[in-house]
């Protein structure tokens, strides 16, 4: 037998309930790469989202979204931190830096210099992950040993496997 179609009343009261589960919106204020930004966004938004689509900063990438994967890396006061899982409302007013201005940090041009000279990248979508958890592991370990570099890089997935060179652009520049 057919469904009937629903009344009047039953389309209302779908639509009221779908109104009911638009997030709050909140508003924001990002320092970010040096800048300070003012954003609306839903109170539960993640930091990347912010990034990506409210302040154009397309560099940060989306992997997994379960902080399992690295690529959407981002220094929160110069640690490394997955945006994905980091609501952007807990940021409050710490420094934001992401793969945009890494370079301006001694630490982040050295390891992009090295990324360039040894030709790390492959596709290249891991790679902004990569770069910032390097440049995070040298400016607090300015000589990491394999095992260091292993640790601190474990949480960044390359499925590519350039981690060889990674390893060695690390060692690279931590002698610069
Ligand atoms: S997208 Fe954040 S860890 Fe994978
Ligand atoms: S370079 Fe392709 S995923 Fe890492």
């Amino acid at each position: 037998m057919s469904q009937p179609f629903p009344s009047f009343d039953d389309n209302a009261a779908a639509q009221k309930a779908r109104l009911a589960e638009v997030p709050a919106r909140v508003a924001l204020s990002l320092k970010v790469n040096g800048r300070t930004y003012s954003v609306q966004a839903p109170d539960d938004m993640p930091l990347l989202w912010v990034l990506r689509d409210l302040l154009n900063l397309k560099g940060t990438k989306f992997g997994c979204g379960i902080a399992q994967c690295g690529a959407c890396t981002v220094h929160v006061d110069g640690r490394p931190v997955r945006s994905c899982m980091l609501p952007a409302a807990n940021v409050g007013s710490r420094e934001v830096t992401t793969i945009e201005a890494i370079a301006q940090k001694e630490c982040g041009r050295r390891i992009q210099e090295a990324w360039l000279e040894l030709e790390v990248v492959q596709c290249g979508y891991c790679q902004s992950g990569q770069i910032m958890s390097a440049a995070a592991l040298i400016e607090r370990n300015p000589a990491p040993d394999n095992a260091e570099i292993d640790a601190a890089m474990a949480g960044n997935i390359c499925r590519c496997a350039t981690y060889a060179r990674i390893r060695a652009a690390i060692k690279l520049a931590s002698r610069r």
